[in-house]
């Protein structure tokens, strides 16, 4: 069996919907086995001609049609028509009329996790991006904006606590241990945007209080048992809900937000208006059971669905190229909010990191997309970093263009113009352009050119006229379907330092228009020669490619004043150490620059958390994008090498460090987190230590660790030494864990993410491996293919054929996840040419045995595409 790849969508081809839905009004019946769902929608027709509904996986029981205030009567059945994909109604009454449907759709048969499905007993719905047509018959797309109100009724012993969107109104008990409940919305919505929960939850309640003085309920729904590790959660959204007064003048605008954590979900959270659904990942966290990462994780997503409340749900999107519009402004949101909440710079690069981790990669390879791109085939697969991450970039170099005051002056306008509404980029940008009296039609490019810039900087000084000339020339490569590229604005923040800490000119921004441009840099005569600082706090989502050596190099990081910019220069100074060392052109790690590492590490030592980011070493795939072809095990051993010799320089403050007992009692805010970050860094560099010690030494650590964070970083750590300490440690913390399954996720990623193919197959082997739950799949396939890559793409093949039948079987149960674990192949083509064949043949035997649309999306452009 071959599937085809879905039919491509063009944002050239939106029209309007033909009718608007005033009112919609659903009843659930609802069981795990059969949900019956009636709807009626008020409607009134904006034009003429049939009407279109989409439907997906329903059975249909009636369809019904009445004129406003009659009583409706069946449709004839030669008056509409059902398809796979949903209903027309060919000629639907010229005025207002309601349209009544009653549907039964199968939670328990729902492994896709997309519409009304079941998790761990009890029901609950995701409906972006187009899930709610696996729910009822309606016109799916984010423009067509209605009032709900859901009446739900079912079992009260299966389903005590029954939620939905808005603010509850009449609930109470009904014969045969039925209850029933009812929820009204007073905003508009998407239907991508409904939600529905029916379960039994312990609830952790708490209470807002706005600006405006509104008293706002809290709950946060968990596993019974485990309402006190919602409490960070609980704290996170309070100061997301301050946050967004403070910083953006947004007030909470219902009387209740609800929470429910679900432990089978296809992403992070969703946004569903006043009812947030998240994965169980990133709500439950205790210091014995989620690691600082965790934490920090928590507080980030929590803050970005509720900054959706505005900046998706009450402004929406047109349709869902404009995907953007809140994705990327929501995690522009989320980052400032946790930048305010920890250290500014370290927030900053590690944003950067993965930025250039995930996006970067996504850029350089056949996935590559523009932020808001012209076509797309399945919109689950348009959820990526480059609509994320990228699109969150585009509007921080527009904040940083027009000042925080106009952008400030600007979000008002817009949130003031288009409350209520579905827009585009366009409307956004019309706000700014509005209050700046700039015209930004050359930044909006950013929006539609695929690839990431990259600027050349060249140098030259003149003594005689103390100038600095500084040449820039950008260029971006080909993309799939963009073979051409223009350039773009690229705001450069820029200094030029004086090598003892300080400024010869202070740091200014220069937007960088053309192809080419020279730049003149006076200084006063006599003056020495200037040092010039680029891309500080990585103004633009750019690479900057300078000619310079070594010693420029390391000179340039001592005078640094920017912390991104310190950080960053050693990063391309070790990315270059690394491959010089794979390549076979260098054989042992540099001194200088070990010794540079480690005394910005001893430098940074008020700083903890960013002396802990001074340790890193590039991930293997990062490095992937310097030099063709890849060759990932050379490059893992290279890697290796290196963190060797940073250990043995660093070796006195590492068993320092650890000596000292971690901080106590356990806060996971984030001074704490930062002294915490500093022996996680050590930890990592100890597992690289060639002594026959380094592995009784973590032994002791792993035994001791007060918390997850230390669990888990001397359990990583011990995967990289030999001998009995290692398999002892899994043993030990499987036998602690194994009724915690978010912990025992943690238990299969290490492994996975460390390990061999053979290890993998093991894992996957395990009795507690669960094809229908994305986590568990995740953190053995995600992990392995993501996150260790020279086993994934060893030259053999032995690590894609580890996990081919898997991620077949995987799609089968849920092709978003199914397609996910496929883009781990989206850097094929840059691999070494035993492993790119072997991972060619691979995708190419996984199309042969069928894949779903979404996963035939991903294998093939990975296969077609290339430059
Ligand atoms: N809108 C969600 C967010 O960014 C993410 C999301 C999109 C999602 N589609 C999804 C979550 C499907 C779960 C399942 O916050
Ligand atoms: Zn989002």
């Amino acid at each position: 069996m071959r599937t085809e790849t879905p039919v491509a969508v063009k944002l050239k081809d939106y029209t309007p919907y033909p009718f608007e839905i005033t009112v919609v009004t659903l009843d659930f019946d609802l069981g795990a086995q059969k949900t019956v769902v009636k709807a009626a929608l008020s409607i009134t027709p904006r034009g003429q001609g049939a009407m279109r509904l989409d439907g997906e996986a329903l059975h249909l029981n009636y369809v019904a049609v009445g004129l406003a205030g009659e009583p409706s009567k069946p449709v004839d059945p030669a008056d509409f028509t059902v398809d796979a994909r949903g209903l027309t109604l060919h000629a639907p009454p010229q005025q207002p009329f309601v349209l009544e449907t009653e549907v039964e759709i199968s939670p328990e048969a729902n492994t896709a996790l997309s519409g009304l499905y079941l998790s761990g007993g009890r029901l609950c719905t995701q409906c972006e991006a187009e899930g709610f047509r696996r729910i009822t018959f309606y016109p799916d797309r984010p423009d067509v904006m209605s009032s709900f109100r859901v009446r739900m009724v079912g079992p009260k012993d299966e389903f005590p606590i029954l939620l939905s969107n808005g603010t509850p109104g009449a609930s109470g008990d009904l014969a045969n241990g039925r209850h029933y409940a009812e929820w009204i919305d007073p905003h508009k919505k998407p239907a991508y945007l409904f939600a529905l929960c029916a379960g039994d939850y312990d609830v952790l309640r708490d209470t807002f209080t706005t600006m405006s003085g509104k008293h706002v309920d809290l709950g946060i729904h968990v596993d019974k048992g485990d309402a006190p590790r919602a409490a960070w959660a609980m704290d996170a959204l309070k100061r997301s809900m301050r946050w967004d007064e403070e910083a953006y003048g947004r007030e909470y605008d219902l009387g209740v937000f609800n929470i429910v954590a679900v432990r089978d979900f296809n992403f992070g959270a969703m946004e569903n208006k006043g009812l947030n659904i998240f994965n169980s990942a990133y709500v439950l966290a205790d210091e014995s059971t989620a690691t600082d990462f965790d934490f920090e994780a928590i507080e980030s997503i929590v803050a970005h669905e509720y900054f959706h409340n505005w900046t998706g749900n009450r402004i929406t999107c047109r349709d869902w190229f404009q995907l953007c519009l809140k994705e990327g402004l929501t995690v522009f949101r989320d980052q400032n909010f946790s930048a305010d909440m920890r250290s500014r710079p370290v927030q900053r690069i590690k944003d950067v990191i993965k930025l250039r981790a995930r996006q970067f990669a996504e850029d350089a390879g056949p996935l590559a997309h523009a932020v808001r791109p012209d076509t797309y085939g399945a919109i689950d697969n348009l959820y990526t970093a480059t609509v994320y991450e990228k699109g969150s970039e585009l509007i921080g170099m527009l904040r940083r263009m027009i000042g925080n005051d106009k952008y400030r002056e600007g979000m008002d306008l817009y949130f003031a113009r288009h409350d209520g509404q579905a827009v585009t980029i366009e409307d956004y940008y019309a706000c700014f352009e509005a209050v700046s009296g700039r015209d930004l039609s050359d930044f909006r490019r950013w929006y539609a050119q695929a690839g990431t810039p990259e600027v050349r900087v060249t140098e030259a000084w003149d003594p005689a006229t103390g100038t600095l000339k500084v040449e820039l020339s950008q260029s971006v490569k080909p993309t799939p379907g963009q073979p051409v590229k223009h350039p773009l604005p690229i705001p450069l923040l820029c200094a030029l330092l004086d090598g003892k800490g300080g400024h010869t000119a202070e740091p200014f921004l220069h937007v960088l228009e053309k192809s080419n441009e020279t730049l003149e840099l006076k200084v006063p005569p006599g003056s020495p020669r200037p040092s010039l600082s680029v891309g500080r706090d990585f103004s633009a989502p750019i690479r900057i490619d300078r000619n310079l050596t070594r010693e420029d190099r390391l000179a340039l990081v001592k005078a640094e004043t920017d912390p991104f910019n310190k950080w960053d220069g050693l990063q391309t100074l070790i990315k270059d150490e690394i491959i010089a060392l794979s390549d076979g052109s260098q054989t042992n790690p540099d001194h200088e620059l070990v010794a540079a590492i480690a005394s910005a590490v001893r430098g940074a030592n008020d700083d903890p958390a960013y002396a802990a980011l001074l340790t890193r070493l590039p991930e293997v795939g990062e490095l992937f994008l310097e030099r063709q072809q890849a060759d990932p095990v050379a490059l893992a051993a290279a890697q290796k090498k290196l963190k060797t010799a940073l250990y043995h320089q660093l070796a006195n403050e590492v068993s320092e460090t650890l000596k000292a007992a971690p901080p106590a009692p356990y806060h996971p805010g984030a001074e704490q987190a930062s002294i915490r970050a500093m022996r996680t860094a050590f930890i990592g560099l100890l597992s690289a230590s060639d002594s026959r010690d380094a592995a009784p030494a973590l032994y002791g650590l792993y035994e001791r660790a007060p918390n997850m964070t230390e669990r888990l970083s001397t359990l990583r750590a011990l995967m990289f030494t030999k001998g009995g300490a290692k398999s002892e440690a899994i043993s030990h913390f499987e036998a602690l864990w194994k009724n915690n399954p978010l912990v025992m996720d943690k238990w299969f990623s290490v492994q996975a993410s460390t390990g061999t193919a053979e290890d993998v197959k093991r894992l996957i082997a395990h009795p507690a491996f669960d094809l229908k739950n994305p986590n568990r799949v995740r953190s053995v396939i995600g992990a392995f293919a993501m996150q260790n890559l020279a086993a994934f793409h060893a030259p053999d093949g032995s690590g894609y054929r580890a996990v081919e039948a898997t991620i077949l079987a995987a799609d089968k149960v849920n092709p978003a996840l199914g397609a996910r674990l496929i883009t781990a192949f989206e850097q094929w083509r840059l691999l070494e040419p035993k492993a790119r064949a072997e991972a060619e043949a691979c995708l190419k035997r996984l199309v042969e045995a069928g894949l779903s649309e979404n996963a035939m999306d991903i294998a093939g452009r990975a296969l077609a595409g290339g430059a």
